[in-house]
């Protein structure tokens, strides 16, 4: 492979690497270009009119649009051309991937919290399957931090307050490098872990022999029990509350005349936001569960909640 002859060059090993790569060598190519072409007109110019030199410097001024016209529009469609690629490569990363492994992760101050649908736990280690696209759903307990595999080409902030999802498809077995790409205070800079590529069969086995209490979803209907979300959200509530037995993924209309799917981030805010966007013939009654809740138990609510409609 022609990257591997580069110096310092590591070629990515996630599914868009490739592109990304060779956006970043486009990149590169058209800043050298421009650079190179603006120091050599400079040094020309400086030469040619240095002081003392015997140049013609008796120009008349010719009016003539056509350099102009040229240099402004090619340097317009190279510009929108990488524009274009760059903007067609995100639209490719940051969608949604065929068949999915959902993984949620919890960045805090300062560690990376992963817990996989089984129910397993690890603390700054990612354990994955090589060759399966991996959805994360992330959230931050405190500030902003950035989830970052350099060797992926994978970067995804994590803002507190609302779920973000991003996925990426590991090629190639091996660990790499987790870092948090955000400045998040005084331990940022240890704020890292690794990412643990596998053969999906050893994968299997490593899931087998962890510690596991229950599936998250377990998890979830008991803190469902717990907190009393059974007591409306049931067909013999008296009360007057959506059943949330296949809801997930599932338009739901709202009181507004708006339409949301309820993925992961709508139920999420239901469950913190509940007045925010309210489905619609409900009254709005539920109260917040704002504080009440840790985001590692969120995690387990919606794994409960995106169950009841896998059933
Ligand atoms: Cu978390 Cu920097």
């Amino acid at each position: 492979m022609w990257r591997n002859w580069i110096p310092f060059w590591r070629p990515g090993v996630s599914s868009y690497a490739g592109d990304v790569d060779l956006l970043f060598a486009g990149l590169l190519t058209a800043s050298i270009a421009i650079a190179v072409l603006l120091t050599a007109l400079l040094l020309v110019f400086a030469i040619r009119y240095r002081v003392g030199s015997p140049a013609d410097r008796d120009h008349r001024i010719r009016r003539s649009w056509r350099w102009e016209i040229a240099w402004t529009s090619a340097a317009l469609i190279g510009f929108l051309g990488l524009f274009v690629w760059g903007a067609v490569l995100y639209l490719g990363i940051y969608g949604e991937p065929h068949d999915p492994l959902p993984i949620y992760v919890v960045a805090k101050q300062w560690m990376w919290k992963v817990q996989h649908p089984g129910g397993q736990r690890e603390i700054n280690e990612l354990h994955v399957p090589v060759g399966r696209s991996i959805r994360l759903v992330m959230a931050s307990q405190d500030v902003i931090h950035s989830f970052f595999v350099p060797a992926f080409r994978a970067k995804h902030d994590v803002v507190p307050g609302r779920y973000q999802t991003f996925w990426f498809r590991a090629e190639r077995e091996g660990t790499f490098e987790l870092l948090c790409a955000e400045f998040c205070g005084t331990d940022h800079s240890r704020m890292r872990g690794r990412v643990v590529v596998m053969q999906p069969a050893e994968y299997e086995r490593w899931l087998a022999g962890q510690d596991v209490g229950g599936t998250l979803a377990s998890e979830g209907a008991v803190l469902f029990r717990e907190l009393g979300c059974s007591g409306c959200h049931s067909p013999q509530s008296t009360v007057h509350a959506p059943l949330l037995d296949g809801v997930y993924g599932k338009p739901v209309p709202l009181q507004d005349g708006s339409v949301v799917i309820a993925d992961e981030a709508y139920i999420r805010d239901s469950i913190l936001l509940p007045r925010s966007r309210v489905a619609a013939g409900y009254p709005p009654v539920m109260p917040s569960f704002a504080g009440r809740v840790s985001e590692d138990d969120l995690v387990r609510l919606v794994a409960y909640i995106k169950a009841l409609a896998e059933k």
